[in-house]
């Protein structure tokens, strides 16, 4: 099934040694995005499989190469069409896999694009709250920030994530966020 072999190969880019995030990505980032998004998609009655497809792709480019990253959303979007065309995946539904991960990086609201585009990019930035050991690992030894520089990273990023995402996402998390709130000193 595509959506077993997507996460299968993206699994093992994610354990290469090319992979500059650790092979944690998968099971600290990716699974929890795809696992939060499958949710509100649900809730807000989204197509799961363009939303787990997008979910397990939508970072694979700064997997791959971690200089892509600053325009990683476009090129994961671009490899996901190549990889998607050669599975004979139907044009319509590779379109719509790629407009989720092209615009995954904020939290889309709903009217402002598709149902699985709210619920793949407010995951995204779900996920970047709930799981506070990842996001210092990532923020002091993959990215190298010195201790202010990083704290103020993780400070800002699950303040903004936290005030961009939608009421239906808040809900699910907003354990966590006072949790981590209070540890970060928001
Ligand atoms: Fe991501």
């Amino acid at each position: 099934m595509l959506i077993d072999t997507t996460r299968d190969y993206v699994t093992g880019e994610c354990r290469s040694a090319r992979n500059a995030f650790s092979p944690a990505f998968f099971e600290e980032h990716l699974s929890v995005v795809v696992g939060y998004a499958r949710q509100l998609g649900q809730t807000l009655g989204g197509d799961l499989e363009i939303i787990e497809l997008a979910g397990w792709l939508h970072d694979l480019s700064a997997i791959q190469d971690f200089a892509v990253l600053p325009r990683h959303p476009a090129a994961s979007a671009e490899i996901a069409r190549r990889m998607l065309l050669k599975e004979g995946y139907p044009a319509d539904r590779i379109e719509r896999v790629a407009t989720c991960i092209a615009s995954h990086s904020a939290p889309v609201q709903v009217g402002n694009g598709s149902i699985e585009q709210v619920c793949v990019s407010n995951a995204d930035a779900m996920s970047q709250i709930v799981k506070p050991a990842y996001w210092f690992y990532y923020v002091f030894n993959v990215r190298q920030f010195a201790f202010a520089d990083g704290r103020d990273w993780l400070r800002q990023r699950v303040e903004n994530n936290w005030t961009a995402l939608i009421p239906q996402a808040r809900a699910i998390i907003e354990k966590p966020y006072l949790q981590v709130g209070e540890c970060l000193k928001l």
